[in-house]
């Protein structure tokens, strides 16, 4: 049992995406060992190369020792799938927002894990109790929803499923603050507390921008000078992966039942194109020609 944090030296993350890749960043830095899992060694690998290339970074702002970026590298290793993080003391799922996928991951993680280590889901919007209910320690399984860009995100949203166990909640708390963190605490309902207030606000700028209100850079711009957002809705949707939102935006819809969470038709159109934002190079912007 990893029942406290003192007996957490080994965090695992599946998933080693932009979120996963975040979350494996933050864990290293704050001194942890960290096994980072992708379907395959080349994306795993490009995960643990994404993280080389943030450090990198803070090392050339002189933000960070070249000393110091070699030992946090040096403690994550990159390995296939949920069987490759079975050493793990606490894990932490971050794949792609798909329900059917989760729960997939879940069995396996159940599978790969210890008796009584927690296992965690970045999820942004689906329910912590369906996950937990595929395993066989549903009372381990807790909501751990990171921010994006993870390293400098201070907030993490703790999301109590019906089955999480107190002990449980608590050692998440005291990890996501160990990492730096601020948490908030959510109930189990789809989106949580921060995507329930800011899909509709993602939603309602592509109707500005479907409707022909506006550009786009007029709706951001009034975001980020009118409201003091550091970044308009569409921008922001760009740098989440418009993906990422339409599925989130999906879930609030069915879920909640309310046509207000409807997703605008761009939106989906955009998805449909392979124009997710950032990642491919395009979406409500186009990156191609940016660094
Ligand atoms: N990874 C690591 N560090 C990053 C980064 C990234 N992807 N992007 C920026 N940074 C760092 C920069 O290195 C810089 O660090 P220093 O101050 O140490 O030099 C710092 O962040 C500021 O970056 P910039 O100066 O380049 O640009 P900025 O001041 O415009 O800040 C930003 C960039 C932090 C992304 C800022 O625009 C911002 O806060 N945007 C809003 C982000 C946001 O709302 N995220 C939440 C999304 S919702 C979510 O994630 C939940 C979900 O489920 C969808």
């Amino acid at each position: 049992m990893s029942d406290t944090l003192e007996n957490i030296t080994t965090i695992g993350v599946l998933g080693a995406g932009q979120m996963g890749a975040g979350i494996a960043q933050v864990a290293a830095q704050g001194g942890f060992t960290v096994l980072l899992a992708d379907v395959s060694q080349a994306r795993a690998d490009a995960g643990k190369a994404g993280i080389a290339k943030q450090l990198g970074r803070l090392v050339e702002k002189g933000k960070l020792a070249a000393e110091a970026r070699d030992a946090i590298l040096g403690r994550i290793t990159a390995v296939v799938g949920a069987a490759g993080l079975a050493p793990g003391d606490f894990l932490v799922e971050a794949a792609t927002e798909n329900i059917e996928l989760k729960k997939q991951l879940f069995v396996e993680l159940d599978r790969a894990a210890r008796p009584g280590v927690i296992l965690a889901t970045n999820t942004s919007s689906i329910s912590i109790t369906l996950i937990a209910a595929v395993t066989g320690r549903p009372e381990r399984v807790v909501g751990m929803h990171f921010m994006n860009p993870v390293p400098v995100m201070k907030l993490v949203e703790i999301i109590r499923g019906l089955q999480t166990a107190d002990d449980t909640y608590q050692l998440t708390l005291a990890l996501a603050h160990k990492l730096g963190k601020t948490t908030i605490t959510s109930k189990d309902c789809p989106g949580f507390l921060v995507n329930r207030i800011l899909i509709p606000l993602i939603n309602e700028a592509g109707f500005a921008l479907q409707e022909g209100l506006g550009s786009a850079e007029d709706i951001d711009t009034g975001a980020k000078l009118g409201l003091n957002h550091p970044m308009g809705p569409l921008e922001l949707a760009d740098l989440i992966g418009l993906d990422t939102c339409l599925a989130i935006a999906d879930v609030l819809h069915r879920e909640l039942g309310d046509d207000k969470y409807r997703a605008p038709n761009i939106l989906r159109m955009h998805v449909a194109a392979g124009w997710h934002g950032r990642k491919t190079g395009r979406g409500f912007y186009n990156y191609a020609s940016k660094p």
